[in-house]
């Protein structure tokens, strides 16, 4: 009877299971409403692990963090390609990028490392940095004023300016020797286009990693489509700059892959997403959180002057040509820390794991348990950020966190009297750590040093209280507000 309906009987050595009350989805409801909750409750009853059955898949979650290693680090039995690379065909519709499907030999991970770290950082920071310039102050995205101020949602407007400048660094410039206003204005339409077609697909992104098939939303299917056409090899052949990252996998699909032309240009979009959709947000909550703490401004404030004043550059907004090495991007504490803090506060990300075989998992405390072949282990490092024992007073958000007494960077978290290894998790962990965290960092650092050094700023309210985070989207990453908060912003007087 129990396997007529599909729920599964814990045998000896099993962790604690949940079938949930519903046929197939199993607990998905329960925890797609409140994850965070859901996790604290479950881990209260049944301590370290238990398993949850969520649209038909035994979920095994791993709740302790001194244990969190025993998934980390790659072990033979844990599977991590097949549930990212079905995620990706799922979303984007791109052929399998899984060389053991056969339409592709690229290993997608090292070309990630080579493009996105090390050697290839520091162009990819120059470049960012002109972008970012030159859409706060010389395109018609903002025209800001010294005169006057100019009101805008700080979500809205970290959108615009990130998505507009990040575009550019990783697609390139079309505009050709020809660089006249017409040219201009194209150039701009196409980002702009590309920017509405990235927000309508971005929507209801959760929906398609739940599975749900693309033509069931028909706006969202054509702005996806909308966004492929762009990435065709034939346009992308005629913009100037592109990035290492997208020439390096336009070359790659062409010589190491069977996919058609559309296919190619799919998964240049998966790219366009996964630079995108966690950055704006992560950019949106670490500007309202700097703008609302006072302290946070004036600590933010003086370190970026003493950088520029270090490299002997003065601000002109009518030159906006401020650089910023990666040396300097490495050595601003305060700012990295109220990064640190408000991508804590936001993040909620899942590490996934399968099994690839019936096998032992070895916990920290020394207990093992059996994981049944094709289950997923999952890390939900949100538990961790809200831990009141690791963070005291979680849910306050405290710019200085992760400084400690000499104003570096803080990296001793203790639980239980003891140092953790993982404390801070929004980047993933292991092999599926993001390739781009150290880019993803560096830019929202310009961002910040830029809107500093360039505007005055104020919320609108300046008592606003922080907007919810959107659960719709936990599991996925950084999470959106439930709704915008006003500022206003004037260029400075030099
Ligand atoms: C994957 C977070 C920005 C490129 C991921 C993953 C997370 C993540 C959680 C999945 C890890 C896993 O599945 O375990 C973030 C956050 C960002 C950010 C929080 C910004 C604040 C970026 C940027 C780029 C990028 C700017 C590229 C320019 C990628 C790629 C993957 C990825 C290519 C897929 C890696 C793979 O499957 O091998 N990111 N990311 N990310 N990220 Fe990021």
């Amino acid at each position: 009877l129990w396997l007529a309906l599909g729920i599964r009987k814990r045998q000896p050595g099993e962790p604690p299971v949940e079938n949930g009350l519903i046929p197939y989805l199993g607990c998905a409801l329960q925890f797609g409403a409140n994850p965070l909750e859901f996790l604290r409750s479950r881990q209260k009853k049944y301590g370290h692990i238990f398993t949850c059955k969520i649209a038909g898949k035994y979920f095994h979650f791993l709740c302790d963090p001194f244990s969190y290693h025993a998934v980390i680090r790659q072990g033979r039995h844990l599977d991590w390609k097949k549930f990212h690379f079905s995620t990706s065909v799922k979303a984007f519709g791109h052929d399998s990028m899984d060389p053991r499907h056969g339409y592709t030999t690229e290993n997608l991970h090292q070309t990630f490392l080579k493009t996105l770290q090390g050697e290839a950082l520091p162009s990819l920071i120059e470049t960012m940095m002109e972008n970012l310039q030159s859409v706060m102050l010389q395109s018609d995205t903002l025209s800001p004023s010294k005169d006057r101020w100019d009101v805008d949602g700080i979500f809205a407007f970290c959108y615009k300016v990130m998505f507009e400048s990040g575009y550019l660094t990783l697609f390139g410039k079309d505009l050709g020797n020809n660089k006249n206003a017409a040219r201009q204005e194209a150039q701009k339409a196409l980002v702009l286009n590309a920017l509405e077609n990235f927000k309508e697909f971005d929507k209801i992104f959760p929906a398609l990693v739940a599975g749900l098939p693309i033509h069931v939303f028909k706006s969202a299917h054509s702005a996806r489509e909308n966004l492929a056409k762009t990435m065709l090899a034939e346009n992308l052949s005629k913009r100037e700059n592109i990035s290492d990252l997208i020439s390096l996998r336009m070359l790659l699909n062409d010589t190491l892959s069977t996919f058609n032309d559309l296919s190619k240009a799919r998964t240049h979009v998966a790219l366009l997403w996964a630079s995108q959709a966690n950055t704006l947000p992560a950019t949106f909550w670490s500007l309202l959180y700097m703008i609302r703490s006072p302290e946070a401004m004036k600590a933010a404030n003086e370190e970026v002057k003493k950088i520029l004043e270090s490299s002997g550059q003065r601000v002109d907004h009518s030159k906006p040509q401020l650089t910023l090495s990666r040396e300097d991007l490495d050595n601003m504490p305060v700012i990295d820390s109220i990064i640190k803090e408000a991508m804590r506060l936001s993040s909620a990300s899942m590490n996934v794991r399968v099994a690839k075989e019936d096998f032992l998992l070895h916990l920290d405390n020394q207990e093992s348990y059996r994981i049944r072949k094709d289950d997923v282990i999952a890390l939900y490092p949100q538990m961790l950020h809200f831990d009141p024992e690791i963070y005291e007073d979680p849910l306050t958000y405290k710019y200085d966190r992760y400084l400690d007494d000499s104003g570096q960077e803080k990296t001793t978290f203790y639980r239980e009297g003891r140092k953790l290894r993982y404390y801070y998790m929004p980047f993933g962990s292991g092999v599926t750590k993001c390739p781009g965290r150290f880019f993803a960092v560096h830019e929202i650092k310009q961002f910040l040093a830029l809107v500093l050094s360039y505007f005055d700023m104020e919320l609108l309210d300046s008592a606003v209280k922080v907007p919810p985070l959107d659960q719709s989207r936990a599991g996925l990453g950084i999470l959106q507000p439930t709704y915008d908060i006003d500022f206003r912003y004037k260029l400075k007087t030099q």
